[in-house]
């Protein structure tokens, strides 16, 4: 059996959304900023998905960007906002928990001068909303906090951080931009733009069954954004380059397909609570990490204890099942996960963690297969771990899992 629990990696794209895109490798090959027919089709075609995008997350479709994806799209956002509001301040916030593509982009602004205050999460895996407001400063031209956390699914209070910038602004910081990294969350929860208060959101298509490498950034209007890239005048002029017409495409449609498919969410949460209630009640020794907040309905965080994370992953890969760790591998050895360092997981319990994250297509007896191969690889696992011999030493790992 073949059970796919990476779907915060990247999804399967949906039969629908291929479909869709199709045409447009080869009959429709025109360049939306071609004026004949091809072109026009192309260019309605490109239309018709900003549109869906845009009702997935209730804006209007002049307010979508498409582009290469989720890192592009964070990158604009605050790159973009960096360069338009400096002359109003260089104080940037966000949080210790973001995906890369925030956090190595605000890295290199500080090397540019910018201030950039990282806010930390309790062992909930959510940052609070008075920290936010406490680090506020009459310099601050960006507030940068992710909806759904990629490896734990923790919602961060997007919605009550909104309500805050709105009373600083009501008080004269009408510059303050609000940026949410939402590349894990849309298309699996309802998301209002306006009722988060929210002013850029970063969206990805390869995390909502679309195509890879292609996404789209929410900018509200009146928003100013500097240009990342230098070229013709696509996109409102915003981002330049030759629209990626048969990606936009499937785009749109896993859009469309994920907002008339929300209601399934339910049976997926449902899904994910069985997984991690029977693990608990079969395995000794687990945690479910920021299983006490609000999370994203699709991903399970969890630590078993006195296990090598890597080792289990291997050992379930073994027997047809995709899980993930949040630890990235760098010159062959491990570095634990950001996350859940920052939520306070001491070294040993961040590497013995794994992320399972489930679609609309997961089905039950998937689940259970995995939960009765958790069940015989753990106790054998355990029993061959010397205690403690992990804390500090390098997991070595066969060279095809060295990346
Ligand atoms: C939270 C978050 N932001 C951004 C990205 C980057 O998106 P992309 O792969 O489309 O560049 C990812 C991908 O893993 C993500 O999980």
């Amino acid at each position: 059996m073949k059970v796919y629990l990476d779907n915060s990696a990247t999804t399967a794209v949906e039969e629908e959304v291929l479909r869709a895109m199709l045409p447009y490798f080869s009959e429709e090959i025109g360049n939306a900023q071609s004026v004949h027919s091809f072109g026009r089709r192309a260019k309605a075609a490109v239309e018709h998905a900003r549109r869906q995008v845009a009702s997935l997350i209730k804006a209007d479709p002049t307010e979508i960007i498409f582009l290469s994806g989720g890192t592009e799209a964070d990158n604009l956002a605050i790159r973009g906002v960096a360069g338009a509001y400096s002359a109003n301040g260089r104080h940037i916030i966000t949080t210790r928990i973001e995906h890369p593509a925030v956090l190595a982009v605000c890295e290199s602004l500080e090397r540019e001068g910018f201030r950039v205050t990282y806010l930390p999460v309790g062992d909930c895996g959510s940052v609070s909303v008075e920290s936010v407001r406490d680090a506020i400063a009459s310099d601050t031209i960006l507030i940068s906090i992710m909806h759904a956390n990629n490896e734990t699914g923790a919602l961060q209070p997007i919605e009550e951080i909104g309500r805050v910038i709105a009373e600083v602004r009501a008080s004269g910081s009408a510059h303050l931009c609000f940026h949410t990294d939402a590349v894990q969350s849309v298309g699996k929860m309802a998301i209002d733009v306006d009722r988060l208060g929210v002013d850029l959101v970063s969206i990805s298509a390869h995390k909502l069954h679309g195509p890879k490498g292609v996404g789209a950034l929410y900018v509200r209007k009146g928003v100013r954004l500097a240009k990342l890239l230098y070229g013709g005048h696509h996109e409102r002029d915003r981002r330049p380059g030759t629209e990626n017409v048969t990606a936009i495409v499937g785009l749109g449609k896993a859009a469309e397909v994920a907002l008339t498919r929300m209601e399934e969410m339910d049976r997926v949460r449902g899904l994910r609570d069985y997984f991690e209630q029977e693990l608990r009640a079969r395995i000794s020794d687990v945690k479910i990490n920021a299983g006490e907040v609000v999370r994203a309905p699709v991903i399970s965080n969890i630590t078993f204890r006195r296990i090598d994370g890597e080792a289990l992953l291997i050992a379930l890969d073994l027997r047809g099942i995709a899980a993930s760790t949040g630890s990235a591998c760098s010159s062959g050895s491990l570095e634990p996960s950001h996350v859940l360092t920052a939520m306070g997981l001491r070294r040993k319990d961040v590497l013995a963690s794994l992320r399972f994250s489930l679609s609309r297509e997961t089905t039950r007896e998937e689940i259970d297969y995995t939960l009765r191969a958790i069940e015989e690889i753990v106790p054998g696992m355990r029993c061959l771990s010397e205690e403690d011999d992990m804390d500090e030493a390098e997991i070595s790992l066969p060279v095809e899992y060295r990346s």
